[in-house]
């Protein structure tokens, strides 16, 4: 037996085991064995699969491997529950989420314990993290749910939601996704992820006992067939996902022109940027957090870290000998750093990519004896020597591993850090707050921590850029993924006059009655970085006239104008993103005076082209420029405060490149409430203008020719809309497309872009009403996405 004093001389200590036994006697109070929670009920299920405690390889307990007749049965209690949870009061629903909170509170440590050896994180992190933030989110949604009718008038649930979470924060990720779904009135079916069901059980279990209504929420576990049959079911009408890039892609394939909404919480590889000023010490404490925390089973883990040239060996040297003293073992062990791999098949994963790794000259340090060997467990890594494009530098490892680069300069570290596929998180480790905020901005992720990690909160949006996904969990924008605006019937304007030939008061031109070709020198070309462009393709398309007469000709464009015009598109990004709102707007302004001016021309024309009333559509179309130059300088972030010594600059910036296939009628305001909204916000665009009646989009280039909007801002590709629609969604280089059109290009559109995972906004046709009349905020949303960046206070 040591003394005291070596003991402090050592700083060895013993273990301090939570005890399993209250979590072991409610799976046991359950016969080990669940079925699916459907309907206020636990159904039985016909096949089911076994659940481990990955410590010590034991099996927990057996649940079902939901079916597609369990998860038909779920979506249509789903369904049925739907018009009266709908329609319950804000103030009721928040006594729900209120009650929900107070049970997971209530009963925190069995959720805490449950949640560690289902999973194997250290139950110091499911107790001290995971737990508390899912009481803080369904309090924080009950507070939605208060409020939502004062504060998002005219917006209903979007319905049936069908989620399907990972292994990595069960019970967070419930909660993540059932809180704001519950707030806004919509009825839920849950898939836990195979390996991690636990949780989810015991929470419908409370859900249960606090008398959610039945059918509000239901589970089925399974594993991704379940998880695809609760995609396919034409019963649902939005899936919200989180896990891994790959499955997300099938699921964007799956949904595409179904109509379903869709939010995407993919994979990751965040870059931790270590400046040569920061505070070394409480950077190294910073990365044990980033990377080691959840045995860096962490979407968004620090796990490449960028350390500035000048200190990287000092800097090395430190993290190697912190992570000497990190401790892995029993998850249920107060005293352990690092618990277990979720599962066999992830240890092999991890495995496999680090060996891999070795073998193509990577240096791995890892702590001597670092590991027990009864259960499923890997020792905290660091790799060096590898470059930039290498497999362990690029690849998700979702384990412990932690791969060391290093950089000169700041412009080199936000090369490097945006030198993937993805763009979920960051961490930026300076003295500097300058420098922190300057390379925050760089750095393309949905979130960016300054001088802190993995910090988050029910108040904050949390979500991806590029591969790493689309719409925002927390916060505001995680409930607008939520609610959709209700059918309003109402006195909204009438496009088309009652006489469709008449000449109205403020046009004198004639009606055309000369069905003759027009003059050559009125052929337009496309409208490509800010130059006309002859097709590529050499072909021209006939436009006619309302009356059926030849009224002018375009080129017919084709995949190469389409990718000209996204260079162009592209060399232009920085220059109008970084543009201010206010120059922004200005010019929007200009462009709607220079239109103004030329309002009879353009309404001459709209008449001829479409039958319609030109005036009222060129009128139509200025104010909607107002509108969006208006917004251009007041479409603002937000500033989050988190419980925490900081706050949380939600801050919009634009999507990039964005591909816009406009309607087929009004031509002219189709067209600008599409743009409008993208240019300001400072996006650049490449437009597809009415397949019918392309005119009024190249005369429009003369307007923006006038107006100083920059070349390369707006480009205009003439030809068949769904054709070139395609070219832009499977597009690398293109980072949003909008669409309004046929349900069959829709789904082209949808499917198309799951290539680089780009966001969709997509319409039929018959919306066109709608999204021309649609409150300009709805359209500005969808036009940028939300960087949070993180900014803790005081020392
Ligand atoms: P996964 O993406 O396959 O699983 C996540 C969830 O999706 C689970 O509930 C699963 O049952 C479900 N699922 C699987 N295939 C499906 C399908 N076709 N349709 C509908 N749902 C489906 O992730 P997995 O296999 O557990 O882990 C593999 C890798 O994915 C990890 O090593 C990691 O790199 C990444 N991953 C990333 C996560 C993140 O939060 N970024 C979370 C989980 C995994």
């Amino acid at each position: 037996m040591p003394s005291v004093a070596e003991l402090f001389e050592t700083m060895a200590w013993g273990p301090a085991p939570e005890a399993a036994e209250p979590a072991l006697a409610w799976l046991d109070q359950h016969g080990r064995r669940f079925g699916h929670f459907i309907s206020g009920q636990w159904r039985a299920t016909e096949n089911s699969f076994e659940v481990f405690n990955p410590a010590n390889r034991q099996v927990l307990a057996r649940v079902g491997q939901g079916s597609p007749a369990d998860v038909d049965a779920a979506v249509n209690a789903a369904r049925a529950a739907l018009p009266a949870w709908s329609s319950t009061p804000g103030h009721a629903r928040a006594r729900y989420l209120y009650a929900l909170a107070r049970q997971v509170q209530k009963h925190s440590r069995l959720f805490a314990v449950l949640e560690s050896l289902d999973n194997g994180k250290p139950i110091r992190e499911s107790r001290d993290l995971d737990i508390p933030l899912v009481a803080r989110h369904f309090a924080y949604h009950a507070g939605w749910a208060q409020v939502m009718a004062e504060e998002l008038p005219g917006y209903g649930p979007v319905g049936v939601v069908g989620q399907i979470i990972p292994w990595n924060f069960p019970l967070l990720m419930l909660a993540w996704k059932v809180a704001p779904a519950l707030a806004t009135g919509n009825t839920v079916v849950l898939k836990p992820a195979e390996f991690t069901p636990l949780t989810a059980l015991l929470f419908a279990e409370i859900a249960q006992a606090v008398g959610l209504p039945a059918g509000v929420l239901n589970v089925v576990t399974g594993d991704g067939e379940t998880g695809a049959a609760l995609v396919n079911h034409p019963g649902v009408d939005k899936i919200a996902f989180t896990g891994s890039t790959e499955v997300g892609r099938i699921i964007r394939q799956a949904t595409a022109g179904s109509g379903k909404r869709l939010s995407l919480e993919l994979g990751g590889k965040s870059p931790f940027v270590v400046f040569d000023d920061a505070d070394l010490d409480g950077a190294v404490e910073g990365l044990v957090d980033a990377i080691w925390f959840n045995q860096g089973q962490v979407c968004c883990a620090g796990s490449r870290l960028l350390v500035q040239e000048s200190i990287e060996r000092a800097f090395l040297d430190k993290v190697r000998r912190r992570m000497a003293t990190l401790r892995v073992g029993d998850p249920l062990d107060k005293a352990i750093d690092i618990g277990a791999i979720v599962a066999p098949s992830q240890l092999e994963r991890i495995t496999q990519l680090v060996e891999d790794g070795r073998a193509d000259g990577a240096e791995v340090w890892q702590p001597p004896d670092a590991c027990p060997v009864d259960g499923w467990f890997y020792p905290p890594t660091l790799v060096t020597g590898v470059g930039p494009a290498s497999e362990l530098a690029q690849v998700e490892v979702f384990g412990p591993v932690l791969v060391a680069m290093s950089f000169r300069t700041p412009a080199e570290a936000v090369a490097l850090a945006n030198n993937t596929r993805y763009g979920l998180a960051a961490s930026v480790w300076t003295q500097d707050i300058d420098q922190a905020l300057d390379v925050a901005r760089g750095i393309q992720a949905g979130t960016i921590w300054i001088n802190s990690t993995n910090l988050f909160d029910a108040s904050s949006g949390f979500g991806g850029y590029r591969e790493s996904g689309y719409g925002r969990e927390g916060g505001r924008e995680g409930l607008l993924e939520y609610v959709r605006r209700m059918p309003v019937v109402s006195g909204q304007w009438s496009v088309t006059s009652s006489d469709a030939t008449a000449t109205d008061a403020t046009d004198h031109w004639p009606p055309t009655t000369d069905h003759s070709f027009p003059p050559i020198d009125r052929t337009p070309k496309m409208y490509i970085g800010g130059k006309q462009a002859r097709p590529d393709s050499g072909y021209s398309r006939l436009v006619y006239g309302a009356g059926g007469q030849v009224i002018g000709e375009v080129g017919e464009g084709n995949r190469k104008d389409i990718r000209n015009a996204v260079e162009a598109a592209r060399a232009t990004l920085g220059g109008w993103a970084g543009a201010t709102g206010y120059n922004r707007a200005q010019i929007l302004y200009y462009v709607a005076e220079n239109l103004a001016a030329r309002s009879d021309e353009f309404a001459r024309r709209l008449r001829e082209m479409t039958g319609g009333d030109g005036a009222a559509e060129v009128e139509l179309a200025i104010e909607r420029l107002f509108t969006f130059a208006a917004y251009a300088d007041k479409f603002e972030g937000s500033v989050h405060m988190p419980p925490l010594r900081g706050a949380a600059l939600a801050v919009p910036e634009p999507i990039g490149v964005v591909g816009v296939a406009c309607a087929t009628d009004r031509p002219l305001l189709g067209l600008v409430s599409l743009v409008a909204p993208l240019i300001s916000m400072g996006n650049t665009v490449v437009v597809v203008p009415s397949e019918r009646s392309p005119l009024a989009a190249t005369d429009l280039y003369q307007v923006l020719d006038t107006s100083d909007v920059p070349a390369g801002v707006v480009n205009i590709v003439t030809g068949i809309r769904d054709d070139l629609a395609r070219v832009l969604a499977e597009h690398d280089d293109v980072d949003a497309v909008w669409y309004v059109g046929s349900p069959e290009g829709r789904r082209t559109v949808e499917s198309g872009s799951i290539g680089n995972m780009k966001r969709t906004w997509s319409h039929l046709e018959s919306d066109q009403l709608s999204v021309e009349t649609l409150p300009a905020d709805e359209a500005l949303r969808e036009a940028v996405q939300i960087k949070n960046i993180w900014i803790p206070f005081g020392a």
